[in-house]
Formats: structure tokens, C-alpha cells, sequence
């Protein structure tokens, strides 16, 4: 699979170094120099600097890791337009949101997924940090990654890229979670500048019971679960996800 990155900073460039890490094949563009090999990712193969159209025209996979704002602009001025039903991942927070874009109700996740109708959006990556990329463990426990989006099959291809990476990936539900996601990563960050952790922190989701993530619950007031087979569909990948950091093997699914 070949694995598109837009954005060339601190998050993309560590996102392009973990998958190349990875034996994965990665394209990667950012807003100037588009071509030109920064050192910093000159010593991977697998890595290559190329026009944001190639990266867009290329990709299996997609992964937005620019400034918010500029992610709005590419769709805005149709750059995104070839999605083809595949799977994008919005990794970006919207510090720097338009007026209006974000909010109680309203989130960069939500906003990019109704600008990118040809596009599977899922929500994730957002809550890490670049300095978790190519090191996912915390005290001995990997990082958890919520994802959310519309689209099953979407998650279950992000999760398993997720998982390449070593991360933890949870299904938190719809696209209607982004905000939830987003708030969460303005809280970390917080945490991050109030103790000077540098990057290095990370949230773990602890669980009773490894199986109770095939079961999507409305105990915290979320919104009913979609059919049962789309359920059934989910459930292999989000068992297998957690069996990892709890050390024990989920239930037989039913
Ligand atoms: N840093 C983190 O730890 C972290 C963690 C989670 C999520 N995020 C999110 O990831 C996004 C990027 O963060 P960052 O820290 O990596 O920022 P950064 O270091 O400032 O890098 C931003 C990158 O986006 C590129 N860019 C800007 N406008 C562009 C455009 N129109 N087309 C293509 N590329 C464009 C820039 O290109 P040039 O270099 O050519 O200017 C630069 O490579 C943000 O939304 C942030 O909230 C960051």
C-alpha cells in the first residue's frame, strides 16, 4: 500500500520516518521545496518528496498533517477533489480554525469530511504526538489512537495502519466524535506545555473487559449503534486491537 502525506513538518516528516520504518511506501508533500528531499527524510527509500497533485493522485491511503487552515484551502480549491472513495485520515487540529468552523457542535473533522464527499474521512492521529511516531510505548503500555468516521471499512483500514504503527486503535463511533477527538488533543497538549513533556505522552484506554469493544455501548449518552452486521464487521479488528495492551486473548466472537 502505497501511503499519501500532506505535510512535510514535524508531524508528517515523523509519520513518513514510522511507516518507512515499516517497510511501507510513502509519498510525501509539502508546501514549498515540493520536491527537493529534506534531510531529515533523505535516508529512506521508501520516502519520496513529491508534488501535493502526486501525492493525491497516488495514494491508497491518505494522511492530512498540514495546518488545518491549509487543509480547508486544498479542498476548497478542488486539489482533493479525486477521492475516489478512499480512505483519507485527518491527523490536523484546527488551533487556527477559520471563524466559525469549530466550536461547541462544530469541528475541523466534521467541516473537512462535508468538504471531501469522494473521500472516506476518519478522524485520528490527531491526539498523538510527532514524538510518539516510531516510538508508541509509554511505560511499558502502547499509545491508544480514537478514531472516528462514517465509514467501517474506512476505520478498519486506518486501525490497521494504526496497529502497523504500534498503536492501540479504539473506534470511538461516527464523524459526529471528531470534536470529542479534537478536544482531546487541545487537552494533552495542555498537559504537554504544564509539565514540559516534549512530546512524550500519550493517552491509554483501560478496559474491564477486552471483548466489550465489539459491543458498541451508549453508556455515555452516544448515539445508537448502526446495523448489526456492520457491528459484526468491526468486530474482528477492534478485539484484536486491545488484546495487545491487556495481555489476554478477547472472547470467541459469537
Ligand atoms: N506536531 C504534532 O505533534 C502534531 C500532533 C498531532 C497533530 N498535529 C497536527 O498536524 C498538523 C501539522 O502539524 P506540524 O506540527 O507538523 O506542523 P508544521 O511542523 O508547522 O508543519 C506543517 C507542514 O504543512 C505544510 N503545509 C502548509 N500549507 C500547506 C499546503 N497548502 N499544502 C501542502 N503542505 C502545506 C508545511 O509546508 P512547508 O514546510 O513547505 O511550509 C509544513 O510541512 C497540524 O494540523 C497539527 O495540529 C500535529
Amino acid at each position: 500500500m502505497i501511503v499519501g502525506i500532506l505535510g512535510r513538518g514535524r508531524m508528517g516528516s515523523a509519520l513518513a520516518r514510522a511507516l518507512a520504518g515499516q517497510g511501507q511506501s510513502v509519498l510525501i508533500a509539502g508546501r514549498t521545496h515540493a520536491v527537493r528531499q529534506p534531510p531529515v527524510l533523505a535516508a529512506y527509500p521508501e520516502i519520496h518528496c513529491v508534488p501535493t497533485s502526486t501525492v493525491v493522485a497516488g495514494a491508497d491511503l491518505l494522511v492530512l498533517v498540514l495546518p488545518f487552515a491549509a487543509a480547508v484551502e486544498l479542498a476548497l480549491d478542488g486539489l482533493l477533489d479525486d477521492g475516489r472513495g478512499r480512505t483519507v485520515i485527518d491527523a490536523t487540529n484546527p488551533t487556527t480554525a477559520p471563524a466559525g468552523t469549530t466550536g461547541r457542535g462544530r469541528s475541523g473533522g466534521r467541516l473537512l469530511a462535508e468538504l471531501l464527499p469522494r473521500w472516506r474521512v476518519v478522524k485520528a492521529l490527531n491526539t498523538v504526538p510527532a514524538g510518539m511516531l516510531g516510538e508508541p510505548v509509554l511505560d511499558g503500555r502502547p499509545v491508544t489512537v480514537p478514531l472516528a468516521g462514517d465509514h467501517p471499512s474506512a476505520k478498519i483500514e486506518s486501525a490497521g495502519l494504526l496497529r502497523g504503527l504500534g498503536f492501540v486503535p479504539v473506534d470511538v463511533g461516527g464523524i459526529d466524535r471528531a470534536p470529542a477527538l479534537e478536544s482531546l488533543a487541545e487537552l494533552l497538549m495542555a498537559i504537554d506545555n504544564q509539565h514540559a513533556l516534549r512530546g512524550r505522552l500519550g493517552f491509554c484506554l483501560a478496559l474491564p473487559d477486552p471483548s466489550a469493544m465489539a459491543q458498541p455501548s451508549t453508556t455515555w449518552g452516544g448515539r445508537a449503534p448502526g446495523p448489526a452486521a456492520e457491528r459484526q464487521r468491526l468486530a474482528p479488528p477492534a478485539a484484536e486491537s486491545i488484546r495487545s495492551p491487556l495481555g489476554r486473548p478477547p472472547r470467541p466472537s459469537r
